[in-house]
């Protein structure tokens, strides 16, 4: 015998009203149910699939409209990411010890951007900023926040809503290679359809160099905010919460108004300060043994997007050496010397945190103060300060103390 249910049990379960219910049936989106002797609805198996169908495709487009709606409105802003030695924090330092010691400025380097925060915070109209990493995941970020080249923003804008949209239903290279790593598995794979997406896009010249570069901003501070890590990617969270939170891009804010001379660049610092000339050059060099290759490979290989062959439990790429720094090895007091040698600038200035003692170990600095402050000398004036802007002797034992600081070189 066939279960049968009366009108009051299908509203309780699905929680609708009966209006709603009989409107459905009205304009026939549910199968008109038979009647009993006293003239009461019968709702059978038939009627529970299309009403559970009915209410999935509502539900499908309103988290639609929200994410339509979300990804209009909400904008994404440089500083919004997680990164090791983002200096997000003391830029409010920074900013006021450049207005108390190196004004007037009209060029600012930043030449081991990361981020690039500490110049966006100096990109301004009358402002030149030079920003400058080894990866390219950073240097296309770049592109995005401190470029001058045309955009057609409204088609961004329906380019990130159609990417949002995406509903993969193949494999691909990210889902095989991260799905449920980093990542959930519908995550990697909807990250994966949307790389692919973009490249095809930029292929078929749909979006220019800028636009591409925004988008894949995008999709790089939206991985950020759904990776299954505490913010790198030498190691992922044994336990992937299957219902992770969907990826969602957003547009990111950009200075429009200011992008007007600003350079920016993927070189070795070493090299780049052979040839550029700023007022002011800002040096915040990795201080350990930790290689930035080694913990944003993976943004790395999607910001490239050459699939390459990824190997170990943290998935890395094969071969990272031209991405690997010398500032993170046994080397970084030389090429540290011969980086502050070739400066061409009126004022250096120097973040170097001082968490751990110089050393070895795998989180032991690699310079120790001494010696960032007999090569700053040998190019100038030093002063040191710290987060409480206290301006303080170069005597080893008063620098120790404190864990941020600032070495500023008046150049002779
Ligand atoms: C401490 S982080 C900079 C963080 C940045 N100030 C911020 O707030 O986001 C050091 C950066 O230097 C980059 N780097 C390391 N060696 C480099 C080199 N030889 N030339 C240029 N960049 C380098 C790394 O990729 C990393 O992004």
């Amino acid at each position: 015998m066939k279960t049968t249910y009366q009108t009051k049990d299908i509203l309780e379960y699905f929680d609708i009203s009966r209006q709603t219910l009989y409107n459905w049936i009205n304009s026939n989106l549910i199968t008109k149910p038979n009647t009993d002797w006293r003239g009461w609805r019968i709702w059978e198996e038939q009627h529970i699939n299309e009403i559970s169908d009915i209410i999935e495709r509502n539900k499908e487009k309103n988290n639609e409209a929200n994410l339509n709606r979300n990804t209009t409105n909400k904008l994404f802003h440089i500083h919004n990411r997680r990164y090791l030695g983002s200096k997000y924090k003391l830029i409010p330092l920074i900013k006021k010890v450049i207005k108390e010691e190196c004004e007037p400025y009209t060029t600012f380097a930043d030449i081991f951007g990361g981020t690039g925060v500490v110049a966006d915070a100096f990109n301004a109209a009358n402002t030149k900023v030079i920003v400058n990493d080894i990866l390219y995941s950073n240097y296309i970020s770049y592109h995005t926040f401190f470029s001058n080249e045309p955009y057609d923003k409204r088609k961004v804008k329906n380019l990130i809503i159609q990417l949002n949209n995406i509903r993969p239903e193949n494999d691909n290279y990210f889902s095989i290679n991260f799905g449920d790593t980093y990542f959930s598995y519908k995550n990697a794979l909807k990250i994966g359809e949307i790389r692919e997406t973009i490249e095809q896009w930029s292929n078929n010249d749909i979006i220019n160099h800028r636009e591409k570069s925004i988008l894949i901003t995008s999709l790089l501070y939206a991985m950020d905010k759904v990776a299954n890590t505490c913010g790198h990617y030498d190691a992922f969270r044994k336990t992937i919460d299957s219902g992770a939170t969907p990826i969602k891009l957003l547009l990111p804010s950009i200075k429009d108004n200011y992008n007007k001379n600003n350079e920016f660049y993927k070189e070795d610092a070493n090299l780049l300060v052979r040839k550029i000339k700023a007022d002011i050059i800002y040096i915040d060099t990795p201080y350990n043994s930790r290689q930035y290759s080694d913990s944003y490979h993976l943004l790395e290989n999607v910001a490239r997007w050459e699939k390459p062959e990824v190997i170990g439990v943290a998935r890395k790429m094969v071969d990272r050496s031209d991405i690997k720094s010398a500032y993170c090895t046994k080397k970084a007091p030389f090429v540290f010397k011969d980086l502050i040698d070739n400066c061409d600038c009126k004022y250096i200035i120097v973040s170097y945190n001082n968490m751990a003692q110089k050393g070895n170990g795998r989180s032991n600095a690699k310079i120790s103060d001494g010696e960032i402050i007999e090569t700053l000398q040998s190019k100038g004036t030093v002063k040191v300060f710290d987060t409480d802007y206290k301006y303080f002797t170069t005597g080893k034992s008063t620098i120790e103390k404190h864990k941020e600081r600032l070495f500023l070189c008046k150049v002779n």
